[in-house]
């Protein structure tokens, strides 16, 4: 059998070897074409034999294990009473088929057994999912299982995410050094300053140039990334996920299953990797645009916060009706004591006070007026003041005598414990066989602190929890769709991304803020996922105040809705929005399948996004004024991704009035104009002045 294994897609390759009886990483990154001398190539990656190491060439294999003199740091960390800790892994199987290659692996002295598979998707994004198994006799203690990349010696720069509440997706550069960058999450859930993905770029690396390589885990627990430089000169990047002491231990014959990595290479700049992990998601049959259309969506929640009278509601669905909305949301309040944030959550029935005749009348009032329904529960959490924690104090996660402090006035529920498991799907379950139900809004609205189960650490077992539940709900109500929030953007990640159809972006609900959490977050999730609501003019979050113009272009670019009291609106706001929710609807189609670009070489104090379809027939693009533009004339906005070949017809779209406008006449393109992609590639077009935190639309049509 051939000993190279080259998975191969129209941008990617992957070469492995089973050389020396391993498996080993020889080559990730841009597509290489046919590999005709195995020989040859086996001897290209052949790293010789230095002084000053041990006396035999050191090729890490994918285990990177200690034992053949490699002093990185090891994919896998454990021991059986403290023996047993250092395992050199010998393969025992390998079937290799289409774009799939599989591997067993043995090490008979630490008695553990390793599965890896790897699959190169059509899309570019690499999988791998890997596990242990216990083979000896003896329980074993697995203390992590990291999934290692090979990087080339050329990269430079990493980028990565941090956040907090209400500002999550703060893109952080770093120059690669020797040594390890590590990102670790320690929440218990994936978390604000969670980096949903890891990036690793040669130097100047844009949206539109350079390569990128990256790795996302599929998993909302906590986890790692790292990128790793030896004094060897070699750099790799890694991820897994983050055991706490004593998390896992494998009884014998037991399997360890480790949060598979989605990976992908480009080198077209960030925008080529953000189109290798959207193709990657929407391949999937149960990707949610290929179930149904995005509806257009109102929250309540703030609008009424946690006042549930029927007059109101009704009032919001008479406005919102008017204006085109298609999903009424009804957030949190609906429960059993739950007049505020202090009392209810883990007693989900219909609250016999706020709401006496049940949901019914307002699910039926959502009906006649065309929309469909959709509630919030926070499956996870208990307060104390509720009849769950009252006969079951010790469903929480704690360890010991020790209670955790609160948040939000509320604990974490152990999923893990089948009982408390039991329970909350029964309940949930109740609820959606009661009520016409098409949506939950999943909530998480607190960090996980000493999250133990009888003594143990259990975030590893309710994050599984966590998935079992909402795959137990979909499979006893297919169609259901499921949003993850965690205080806005806490639970986004590629685990989530995975088991659920929305994520529900910020609680930032602001238009300048939106603009960069939208830009970074969209790195690596696709907008039809990424819940987008036109907010109040003031919002809540920063005091900022914004032209209707500014927040409806920003909610445009993802699943677009409102979140905003909408009964104080003037009959011209809801003219104007009535227009908007009419162009998300005819244009979602391209809005949620094409391509996602965003424009170098632009004023800093501007942004250019963009969503071409995948034919290059039709764009559509905004820029967003975010600051005021340093220059009389800012420069020109160039608008990637067209067929240079192709004429196309360009058109300004505005939505609530003009965006504030400092100069007139405008440029003249405004007006319309006909001109190739490859004009608007180059040139482009120099923006009309326009206020700071205003944006505009750009549509751009193939002429017939
Ligand atoms: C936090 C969420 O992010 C909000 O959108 C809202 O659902 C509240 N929780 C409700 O308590």
């Amino acid at each position: 059998m051939s000993r190279l294994v080259h998975l191969q897609s129209s941008t990617v390759s992957v070469v492995l070897s089973t050389n020396r009886n391993t498996l080993s990483l020889l080559y990730w990154g841009s597509a290489l074409g046919e590999i005709s001398n195995e020989q040859d190539f086996l001897a290209i990656a052949d790293d010789g034999q230095s002084w000053g190491v041990v006396d035999q060439p050191v090729h890490p294999s994918f285990w990177r294990e200690g034992a053949d003199g490699f002093h990185g740091e090891p994919a896998l960390a454990g021991h059986r009473g403290r023996k047993d800790w250092s395992p050199k892994f010998t393969l025992t199987k390998v079937a290799h088929e289409d774009q799939t290659l599989s591997i067993e692996a043995n090490d008979e002295q630490t008695g553990l057994q390793a599965h890896v598979t790897l699959t190169l998707d059509a899309s570019g994004v690499l999988y791998v999912g890997q596990s242990i198994t216990n083979t000896g006799s003896a329980p074993y203690t697995l203390d992590g299982l990291m999934t290692w990349l090979p990087l080339p010696d050329r990269v430079s720069e990493i980028l990565d995410f941090t956040g907090r509440w209400i500002k999550e997706r703060q893109p952080q550069r770093t120059p690669i050094n020797v040594g390890t960058w590590t990102r670790a999450v320690r929440e218990g859930r994936s978390g604000h300053e969670h980096t949903i993905v890891q990036l690793a770029m040669t130097e100047g690396t844009s949206f539109q140039q350079g390569e990128a390589w990256s790795v996302g885990l599929l998993w909302s627990g906590n986890g790692r990334y790292s990128v790793e430089r030896t004094s060897m000169g070699r750099t790799s990047i890694g991820a897994g996920g983050l055991l706490l002491p004593g998390e896992v231990e494998l009884a014998a014959g037991e399997t360890f299953h480790a949060p598979s990595i989605g990976a992908a290479y480009s080198d077209a700049g960030f925008d080529g990797i953000t189109d290798a992990y959207n193709s990657w998601f929407r391949s999937r049959p149960e990707h949610p645009t290929n179930i149904r259309p995005r509806p257009l969506t109102l929250n309540v929640w703030e609008a009424v916060w946690f006042d549930h009278r029927i007059e109101r509601l009704n009032e919001l669905m008479d406005v919102a009706q008017e204006i085109g909305v298609e999903r009424f949301v009804l957030d949190d309040g609906w429960f059993h004591l739950r007049r505020d944030d202090y009392a209810g959550l883990g007693d989900w029935w219909v609250d016999p006070v706020v709401w006496p005749q049940g949901l019914g009348e307002l699910i039926a009032g959502v009906k006649a007026r065309g929309m469909e329904f959709g509630l919030w529960f926070e499956p996870e959490m208990v307060n104390a003041d509720s009849d769950l924690f009252r006969e079951h104090p010790d469903w929480i996660l704690h360890v010991g005598e020790r209670t955790p402090p609160e948040q939000r006035h509320q604990q974490v529920l152990n999923l893990a414990n089948p009982q408390a498991f039991q329970y909350v799907f029964d309940q949930m379950n109740a609820i959606l066989n009661e009520y016409d139900i098409s949506y939950i809004k999943w909530d998480h609205n607190r960090v996980l602190v000493e999250p133990g189960y009888d003594g143990a650490p259990a975030v590893r077992a309710q994050t599984w929890a966590f998935y079992e539940l909402v795959r137990a709900l979909k499979a006893t109500h297919p169609g259901l769709e499921i949003e993850s929030c965690a205080s806005g953007g806490g639970r986004i990640d590629f685990g989530a991304a995975m088991a659920c159809d929305r994520f529900w972006t910020s609680d930032c609900n602001e238009a300048l803020e939106r603009q960069h959490i939208q830009r970074w977050t969209g790195i690596g999730i696709p907008p039809e996922m990424l819940g987008t609501h036109i907010g109040p003019p003031k919002a809540h979050s920063t005091g900022r105040t914004h032209s209707l113009g500014f927040r409806a272009t920003t909610a445009l670019f993802g699943h677009a809705g409102l979140e905003w009291d909408i009964t104080e609106t003037t009959a011209e706001e809801r003219i104007a929005l009535r227009a908007w929710a009419d162009y998300y609807k005819a244009n979602r189609d391209l809005l949620h399948s094409g391509k996602v670009v965003r424009a170098d070489g632009i004023d800093a104090s501007a942004y250019v996004h963009g969503v071409v379809a995948q034919d290059q027939s039709r764009a559509i693009y905004s820029y967003a004024q975010l600051t005021p533009a340093g220059a009389v004339k800012p420069s020109n906005f160039l608008l990637p991704g067209l067929d240079p070949k192709r004429t196309y017809q360009v058109r300004r779209v505005e939505f609530g009035g003009s965006a504030g406008v400092l100069e007139n006449p405008a440029p003249a393109w405004v007006d319309g104009v006909e001109v190739t992609g490859k004009v608007l590639a180059e040139l482009g077009l120099r923006p009309q002045r326009i206020y700071p935190e205003n944006a505009f639309v750009i549509e751009v049509t193939a002429a017939p």
